[in-house]
Formats: structure tokens, sequence, C-alpha cells
């Protein structure tokens, strides 16, 4: 386990990544970052990851399995830019249809313009409200995605019962998410690279490192797997486990609404 994993559940809501934060704080430095790299985020997404998110996400959609037929409705929350939902639309043989909701205007904003330009503009609504209170009835969604987003959320634990309550019956929660490294060696290089290469790559690339420390730091803040399992449990989930990628650079947290 990496030192300076916090792996209480407890602390999320008031820690802006290492730095201890007022509760209610959190939130509006987390939207500052990503409207300051809203612009330029799926650039630094391949830079920083070496193109490994596309495959982490590929995964994901893989794992959904979406039908490919009409009717079929997905909610991918704190979904930025799109890349999930665009994923999940391609994998239904653009039958399935479904809302990205994120937090930040901006992030959205740049979602429907790559929406737009890969005609998929019809098969997806763009909603900007909190994962902490969702703006639909119970039981409105056949799975609930959230790729990269959930560390960001203050109470993680209300956002994992916002995303039971809005889940049909039968209905997958699927959570991925940067995770605890389970590999010695990699752990070291992934460090190195963390609080070393990604803020420098930040300044150099984007102008501005400080965003990107604060995305390494939230990271390390975060559950480990068994600890963020426990939580899916507590919220109602059955069958819940998860999948790592990359020795656990990242994990797929997996839930049914039963
Ligand atoms: C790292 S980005 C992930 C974007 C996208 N899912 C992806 O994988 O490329 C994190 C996103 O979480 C959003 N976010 C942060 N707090 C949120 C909240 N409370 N409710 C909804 N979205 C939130 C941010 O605005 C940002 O777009």
């Amino acid at each position: 386990m990496s030192k300076s994993r916090v792996t209480a559940e407890g602390g999320m809501a008031t820690s802006y990544g290492f730095t201890p934060v007022d509760e209610g704080e959190k939130q509006q430095l987390v939207n500052d970052v990503f409207h300051r790299v809203a612009k330029r985020y799926d650039v630094m997404n391949d830079v920083m990851s070496g193109g490994l998110h596309r495959a982490w996400k590929d995964a994901m959609v893989a794992a959904l399995n979406p039908p490919r037929k009409p009717g079929w409705r997905f909610l991918d929350v704190a979904g930025g830019t799109g890349d999930v939902a665009f994923r999940i639309v391609e994998a239904s043989s653009r039958q399935a249809s479904g809302v990205v909701l994120d937090i930040n205007g901006s992030m959205l904003a740049v979602g429907a313009e790559r929406a737009g330009k890969r005609r998929l503009a019809d098969n997806l609504e763009f909603v900007e409200a909190n994962a902490e209170n969702l703006p639909f009835p119970d039981n409105s969604f056949d799975a609930y995605t959230i790729a990269f987003g959930i560390r960001n959320v203050p109470d993680i634990d209300k956002a994992l019962a916002e995303a039971s309550r809005v889940l049909r019956r039968g209905g997958r929660f699927l959570c991925l998410e940067f995770s605890e490294v389970q590999m010695p060696i990699l752990d070291k290089v992934y460090e190195a690279w963390s609080f070393h290469g990604i803020p420098r790559l930040g300044q150099a690339i984007a102008g501005d490192g400080e965003p990107y420390r604060y995305l390494v730091e939230s990271i390390r803040k975060f559950p480990s797997q068994p600890d963020f399992a426990a939580m899916i449990r507590r919220a109602g989930f059955a069958r819940v486990g998860w999948t790592d990628y990359t020795g656990g650079i990242a994990a797929l947290h997996s839930g049914w609404k039963i």
C-alpha cells in the first residue's frame, strides 16, 4: 500500500488533494480546476496517461455491454467532455440514449461540441447538475456510469445513494477510478511520474501545474479497492466487485441494483 494513501472513506469532503479545506469549500475548488482545464482536458488526458485512459474506458464499456436495441437508457455522471457516453452509444450501434451529467458547464460545453461533430447529438442530452442531487425521478435509468469522477465529489456516500435511487431494478452501476497500485515496482514508477512528471507536464503544456497537482493528490486520497467496494455495498448494491486495470493504476467497480 502506498504510504500517502488514506484508506478510510471519511475525509474526502474536507480535503482538496492533500490540503485540508472546510466542508463545502472542496466543490468550488474542484470546479475551478475543471473550468481551467476544460479546453485542454482531452489532450492532457492522453499525455498524462500515455493514452491508457482510452483502453480503460473501452474496457469499461465492454463490461457494460449495452444492448443493440432502442429504449435502453444510461446516465454518465461526471461525464465531462463525453468520452464514456460516446463509447456507450457507439457500442450499442447508436441505439442507446443517455444523459451526460456534470457539475461543470465548461466541460459539458466541450462535450456537446464533440457530440455534434460526431453526429451523436440525437442520442445524448447534456445536463449541468451535482452527482449528490440528481435531477431525475427514481428508477429512471438502465445503467449508471462514472469515470474518474467520484473522487472529485465531496460526499461520495450521497452520490452512491443517488446512483441507487435513479437506477431501475436490474440496473448496473459501473465506476472507473484511479486506484491503489498492486505491484511494488510499478508503484514506485507511478509515484515518481505522478508527483513530478504530471504537474511539470501540466505546467509545460497547459501553462498551469496546479490543477494537475490536485488531480494527483486526489488520487492518493481515494479509498482502496476493498474500501470503496464496501461503500458501494453500503449504498445497497448487490454483487459488488472490481477489476484492476494496469496493475491497479485504475479499477472498475461494479454493482447491481436488485
Ligand atoms: C477527471 S474529469 C472526468 C471526465 C470524464 N468522465 C472522463 O473520464 O473523461 C472529472 C469530472 O467530474 C466533474 N465533477 C466534479 N464534481 C462533480 C459533482 N459533484 N457532480 C458532478 N460532476 C462533478 C468535473 O466537473 C469533471 O468534469
